[in-house]
């Protein structure tokens, strides 16, 4: 082997907590690797620390970093979402061979991600945009991953990216990495970013339930503790469940006896992932409901101060439930187990819907695959959700899939009661109750649209069409001398 093929050929530039973790992934299975970081004193510091962990070069500065890889490069990019990115791929594109790989690994927007995949290609170089799920922890130790661009890119980092990735036990010794090529151009970031979106579903359902808990029923912290514990057991078992479980047994540090959740101010941040899925749904035409409320119930809460003032001037029932706390209790793991799978049928529909949109070729049962280890997300019902898409691979909505049919049938009863509930003692439940909202709206044969069409034909000849036979129609709805009372009270000209 000569010198130059000494050098690794996988880089990692951007060296904050998830891509040192990353970078420290990659040399723990055996991946030689340079680094590097726009300020100096953090490769060094990161090489002080973690350099004896694998191979792993500290680069001072770009050209000698992109000097320390051997062509074909394949460069990882952990730098903060838009601008950024760009920034680093310029000052990285002069200094690249023809055929060098460059990776983005951040929650970048798709489209950019599209837009970098293109005139990269255009001009030589590869380009993956990957979303890369499980937070810090998830980095170092296996997290989910979901790259997109081109199958040639992805085949040349594919044995790093299998082998860093969480791993899942399928049984009978096989293990599957949560891993895989996920499509063209921007497909592995949409993904990335409907998992987010699915995400801030999940969390908002689960603060709707310990809202629910503490407010509607009165359980204490470690009451609350121990029916999450519970519900880990059984078929919510996710990641999301277990660590709401390990946060209300946390205590403050500052001392007493208090619980530091308690501690915590009530306004939830977002950095996007969450509004872009929403807004992505709406021009899709997709109704994600579930995902869409949880975004704006984290939005709400930001308004604190006028929340504050409003507790003082607005009523409203703040009652406590009354009545059987078993089954209550019970209800509520109901409730949130039907509304999560909404918010699945939901993220997978718009998924698909975005396949058709953008041209790509999404495989919902691998994706489902890869979120079952590693990401914010895993859950032991992606099991379910993978083998729903094995069976009927264009099953055009889960909810239709026989197991989760039968689920909901059974979780509807608790889900119901919940709901009413909820109304009833004044609990806001914005996620619990739009999920039941579309599932009724979706099961529905006739929905009160009609109405809707004979009001826009009314007041804008918009037309409509008819049951009875094809076509579009437009109606003369009022006799012409009868006007609406509305505008002659109000003196509005009719203008169509
Ligand atoms: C993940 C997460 C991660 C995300 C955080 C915070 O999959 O590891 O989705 O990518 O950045 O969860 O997101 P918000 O700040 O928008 O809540």
């Amino acid at each position: 082997m000569n010198e130059s093929n000494d050098k690794p050929n996988f880089g990692l530039t951007g060296l904050a907590v998830m891509g040192q973790n990353l970078a420290r992934n990659v040399a723990h299975k055996g991946f030689p690797l340079a680094v590097h970081n726009r300020t100096t004193e953090k490769t060094d510091k990161f090489i002080e620390q973690h350099g004896g962990e694998g191979r792993i070069v500290g680069s001072k500065d770009i050209e000698s970093f992109v000097n320390a890889l051997q062509t074909p490069r394949a460069i990882m990019i952990m730098v903060k979402a838009g601008k950024p990115v760009d920034d680093v791929i310029a000052e990285l594109k002069p200094l690249l061979a023809q055929g060098d790989l460059l990776i983005d690994g951040g929650n970048s927007l798709f489209s950019d991600t599209e837009r970098r995949v293109k005139a990269l290609n255009d001009e030589g170089f590869l380009f993956i945009g990957t979303g890369v799920s499980g937070g810090e922890e998830g980095a170092l130790h296996g997290p989910s991953i979901m790259p997109g661009g081109s199958q040639s890119a992805y085949d040349i980092v594919a044995p790093i990216f299998t082998k860093i990735a969480a791993q899942v036990d399928d049984g009978g010794g096989k293990v599957t990495p949560c891993c895989t090529f996920i499509g063209e151009g921007g497909a592995g970031h949409y993904v990335k970013m409907v998992h987010n979106g699915i995400e801030y579903a999940d969390m908002q359902l689960i603060a709707e339930a310990y809202d629910l808990l503490k407010n509607g029923l009165g359980l204490t912290n470690d009451e609350l503790h121990d029916v999450f514990t519970q519900w880990n057991e059984g078929d919510l078992d996710s990641f999301l469940i277990e660590i709401t479980a390990q946060i209300f047994a946390r205590r403050d540090d500052e001392g007493g006896d208090a619980y530091l959740l308690d501690k915590v101010l009530d306004k939830a941040a977002q950095k996007g992932t969450g509004k872009w899925t929403a807004q992505n749904a709406l021009d899709l035409g997709i109704p994600v409901t579930t995902i869409t409320e949880a975004v704006y119930a984290r939005t709400l809460s930001a308004f604190k101060d006028q929340r504050v003032a409003a507790s003082q001037a607005l009523s409203g029932p703040s009652g406590r439930f009354e009545g059987d706390k078993q089954q209550f209790i019970d209800s509520v793991r109901d409730a949130l187990y039907a509304s999560k799978v909404v918010a699945y049928a939901q993220g997978f529909e718009q998924m698909l819907a975005a396949a058709k949109e953008y041209g790509w070729t999404l495989h919902p049962g691998e994706i489902a695959t890869i979120w079952r280890g590693g990401c914010i997300i895993r859950a032991r019902f992606l099991d379910r959700i993978k083998e729903a898409y094995d069976t009927q691979p264009d099953l055009a909505n889960l909810l239709l899939a026989p197991y989760f049919t039968d689920a909901i049938k059974s979780a509807s009863d608790g889900w119901r009661r919940v709901v009413g509930e909820a109304a009833r003692l004044g609990v806001p439940i914005p996620a619990f109750s739009s999920a039941l909202a579309y599932y009724d709206g979706y099961r529905r044969e006739r929905l009160p649209a009609n109405l809707i069409q004979a009001q826009r034909d009314l007041f804008g000849a918009h037309t409509y069409e008819r049951t009875d036979k094809p076509g579009t129609f437009h109606s003369q709805w009022v006799d012409d001398k009868q006007e609406p009372k509305s505008q002659a009270q109000h003196g509005v000209q009719t203008t169509g």
